[in-house]
C-alpha cells in the first residue's frame, strides 16, 4: 500500500472510502458487499474515517434477580457460553433470594494535576480555603448540572510529588458524565493557571472510587450440587477458588475476565462506555499494590456467601448511551430507569458470572460446558454453512477430543456423505 491514499482519509465520504479501501486492501467482492451491506449513516456520525458497522450478537440474560426484581438484560458478546452461564449463575442465586445491591452516592473524580510546586502543604492549604470558589468555576462551566441539582460537589488534595492532584468530586445525575466532568475541570485548571499556578493536565480517573458498588448474595449450596459432588462439597471448592483469586496474580486475572465477561456484555449493550469500566475495574482490584480477584465467596454457616465490589460509573442518558436504535431498544428491554439500578444490575450479572464459572472450574471443569457451546463457533471457522452447523456440533458433541483439525476432517466426512447421498438418488 502506498502513503498517499491515507492522507486526508478523514476527508473523504463513507462511499469512497470504501471503494478506496475495496482498491487498496485487493477485497473480494464478497468482502466488499458485507462493508457495504452493514454500513450506516449513523454509525458515519459516530466515527471517524467511519467505512461500515462491526456487528456483534446480543442475547438476553434470563432470571436474573437484584433487590427483589427480575431482570432481563441484553448482553453483547462474540463469545459462546457467556450468556449462558450468565443465566446459570443468576438462577442458581434467585433460588436463594437473589442479589443485594447497595445503594450509594455516586460521584466522578476530575483530576487537576499541579507541577512545579515549591510548598506541598501551603498549596494544600491554599486549595481547601479557595474551595468555595473553586467548585464556582467548575460548576460555572457546567450550569445544567447545577440547575438539575447535581454538579461539582467537593474536593479532595493528593500528593504526588512532583505532583499534586486537585480532584474534584462531581455528581453527574443520571448521565455517563465523562465530557461534563472534562469541561469542568479543565475550566478549574484555566482558573488555577491564572493564579500563577503551573497545571499539567484536567481529565477524568477512570478510577472512580466514588461510585462504588456493592453486591451481595448468599447460596443455599442444595443448588450448587452436580451429579458427582454435594452441594456443600461445590461450596467449599468456590470458596478454595475464591481464596486462590486474592493470593495468585495469574489465577486473579482470569478470576476477573470471568467477571468482565458478564460485565463489559451488559455495559456495551446499555451504550456505556466498558473500556473505562474495564480499567476502574482493574485498578480497583490492584488498589492495595497487590492485584486480586474482584468477587469473593466464603462458605457461612449453611449459605455460600458471594460479594463484589468495583467501581461502576455507568449512566443512562448522555454519551452514545440511547443514540443507537439498538441500545435505546435495549433499554425497552431491560426496563432500567436509573443509573443506580443499572451500576447494581451490572454488578449482580458480574457475580453471577464469576458464580457460573467457578461451580464449572471446581466442578467438570470449563471445558465440558463451555466447548460444548463453542462448537457452532467452530464449525463455523472451518467453513460449516449454517445448514451444516447443526449436523457437525451433534457429531462433534460425540467425541472426547475436539480441535479445528477433528472439526474440518468431520465437516468433510458430512459433505461426501451428502454427496455419495445424492448420488444414490
Ligand atoms: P449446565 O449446568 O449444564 O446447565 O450449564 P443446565 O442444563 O443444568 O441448565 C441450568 C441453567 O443454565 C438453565 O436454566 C439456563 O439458565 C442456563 P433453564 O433455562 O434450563 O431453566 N443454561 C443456558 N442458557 C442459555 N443457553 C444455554 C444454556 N445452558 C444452560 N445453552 C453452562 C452449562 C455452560 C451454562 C455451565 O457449564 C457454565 O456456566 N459454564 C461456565 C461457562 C463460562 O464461564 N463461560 C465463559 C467463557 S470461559 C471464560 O472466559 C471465563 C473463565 O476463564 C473465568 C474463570 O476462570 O473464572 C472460565
Amino acid at each position: 500500500m502506498t502513503k498517499n491514499w491515507q492522507h486526508g482519509f478523514y476527508k473523504r465520504s463513507a462511499q469512497e472510502r470504501r471503494n478506496l479501501v475495496k482498491q487498496m486492501c485487493a477485497l473480494s467482492d464478497e468482502q466488499f458487499a458485507t462493508l457495504e451491506n452493514q454500513a450506516t449513516s449513523l454509525g458515519d456520525q459516530l466515527v471517524e474515517n467511519y467505512v461500515t458497522d462491526y456487528h456483534l450478537p446480543e442475547g438476553l440474560l434470563v432470571g436474573l434477580v437484584v433487590n427483589g426484581r427480575e431482570y432481563t438484560m441484553p448482553m453483547v458478546t462474540e463469545e459462546p457460553s457467556v450468556i449462558a452461564a450468565a443465566s446459570n449463575g443468576s438462577q442458581r442465586v434467585a433460588q436463594s433470594g437473589g442479589f443485594h445491591a447497595s445503594a450509594e452516592p455516586r460521584s466522578l473524580v476530575g483530576q487537576v494535576v499541579l507541577t512545579n510546586i515549591d510548598d506541598y502543604d501551603a498549596l494544600a492549604t491554599w486549595l481547601s480555603e479557595h474551595e468555595e470558589t473553586i467548585l464556582t468555576v467548575a460548576n460555572d462551566a457546567h450550569p445544567s448540572m447545577k440547575r438539575r441539582g447535581a454538579g461539582a460537589k467537593g474536593l479532595r488534595v493528593r500528593i504526588e510529588p512532583p505532583f499534586l492532584s486537585l480532584d474534584l468530586l462531581v455528581d453527574v445525575s443520571e448521565a455517563m458524565g465523562a465530557n461534563s466532568v472534562n469541561t469542568m475541570a479543565e475550566a478549574v485548571g484555566a482558573w488555577l493557571r491564572k493564579q500563577g499556578y503551573t497545571v499539567l493536565t484536567a481529565i477524568l480517573s477512570n478510577l472512580a472510587t466514588e461510585s462504588l458498588q456493592t453486591v451481595t448474595c448468599q447460596v443455599d449450596p442444595a443448588h450448587l450440587a452436580t451429579s458427582d459432588m454435594t452441594g456443600p462439597q461445590v461450596a467449599r471448592r468456590i470458596a478454595l477458588m475464591s481464596d486462590l483469586a486474592q493470593v495468585d496474580v495469574y489465577r486473579a486475572a482470569t478470576h476477573n475476565k470471568g467477571i468482565m465477561n458478564g460485565i463489559d456484555a451488559l455495559v456495551l449493550a446499555s451504550g456505556n462506555d466498558w473500556r473505562a469500566i474495564e480499567a476502574g475495574a482493574h485498578a480497583y482490584a490492584a488498589r492495595d499494590g497487590h492485584y486480586r480477584g474482584l468477587a469473593t465467596w466464603q462458605v457461612d454457616g449453611d449459605r455460600l456467601v458471594g460479594r463484589l465490589t468495583l467501581p461502576m460509573p455507568v449512566g443512562v442518558v448522555g454519551g452514545s448511551i440511547k443514540t443507537t436504535p439498538q441500545s435505546n431498544t435495549n433499554y425497552q428491554i431491560s426496563q432500567i430507569k436509573s443509573a443506580q439500578e443499572l451500576a447494581g444490575v451490572i454488578a449482580a450479572a458480574g457475580l453471577a458470572q464469576n458464580l457460573a464459572a467457578l461451580r464449572a472450574l471446581a466442578t467438570s471443569g470449563i471445558q465440558a460446558g463451555h466447548m460444548k457451546l463453542q462448537y457452532r463457533s467452530l464449525a463455523l471457522s472451518v467453513g460449516a454453512t449454517i445448514a451444516e452447523v447443526p449436523r457437525l456440533t451433534k457429531r462433534l458433541a460425540q467425541l472426547s477430543h475436539v480441535d479445528r483439525q477433528v472439526a474440518s476432517d468431520i465437516l468433510a466426512q458430512i459433505r461426501k456423505e451428502t454427496n455419495d447421498g445424492r448420488r444414490e438418488n
